[in-house]
């Protein structure tokens, strides 16, 4: 599918995960020459145009940004790689680790509970990434999906662990948990609709290109 709003022959269209991530990738978009011409956190447009000649920017949920990329309704997209891991499928090219956004994903819980292999309840916003987890491991997980807070569940017997990302550690310290098993790390990665980088080859290049110059 092609974009209708940004004709192919006037450019592209990066779509940037709000919150954390949009905090952090727009400085690193600033050294690559590339500075939105509204207040990104004010205006309420949803296409924003850029300084870079024909790269418009829309800012939307980490979670839709694997879609917008995937269907070609942005060409370009920066998420979260627990957002892609999460993601139902990946057809989308993934050339560059934005090294933004950094954490771990964890299990964590209360210490001192123990669990059975066969009884264990995992509560978390990472159903997938946790199923696989637990999967690979022969361990019988019951995964409750939850949509936030996750640290939560275990103070209130909602469930034994948790999946979670952490950072600092500081909010399962201020909750009474401890990180017990590290699944992966996480950083904010740069993807690409299939389609568009054969037919806008030239454009997304040269992007790409510059995107990981300023990584430097
Ligand atoms: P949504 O509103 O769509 O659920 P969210 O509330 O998860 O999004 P943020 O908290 O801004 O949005 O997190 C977005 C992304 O930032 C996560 O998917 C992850 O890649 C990264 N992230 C989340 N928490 C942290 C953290 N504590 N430290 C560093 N990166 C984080
Ligand atoms: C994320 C994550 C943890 C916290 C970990 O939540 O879900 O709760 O950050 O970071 P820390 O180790 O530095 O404390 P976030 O702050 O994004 O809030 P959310 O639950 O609304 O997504």
């Amino acid at each position: 599918m092609n974009n209708k709003l940004i004709p192919e022959s006037e450019g592209i269209i990066l779509a940037v995960s709000k919150g954390r991530i949009l905090d952090q990738a727009l400085p690193l978009l600033e050294r690559a020459g590339i500075c939105p011409k509204e207040d990104v956190n004010k205006s309420r447009k949803l296409v924003i145009e850029t300084t870079r000649a024909g790269l418009h920017l829309v800012v939307i949920r980490p979670t839709d940004v694997p879609t917008f990329v995937e269907y070609g309704a942005a060409d370009l997209g920066i998420t979260g790689k627990d957002v892609l891991m999460e993601h139902d499928s990946s057809d989308y090219y993934e050339p560059l680790d934005l090294k933004i956004a950094k954490c771990r994903l964890m299990v964590a819980g209360l210490p001192g509970v123990e669990v059975s292999n066969n009884r264990i309840r995992v509560a978390t916003k990472y159903a997938k990434i946790a199923r696989d987890y637990y999967a690979k491991r022969g361990i019988q997980a019951e995964i409750i999906k939850l949509y936030g807070s996750m640290e939560l569940a275990p103070l209130v017997g909602l469930s034994e662990r948790i999946v979670d990302l952490v950072d600092t550690g500081n909010t399962l310290k201020a909750n009474g948990l401890v990180p017990m098993e590290d699944i992966c790390e996480i950083s904010s990665r740069l993807i690409v609709n299939k389609a568009a980088m054969k037919t806008k080859h030239a454009l997304i290049k040269q992007l790409i290109v510059t995107i990981e110059d300023s990584l430097r």
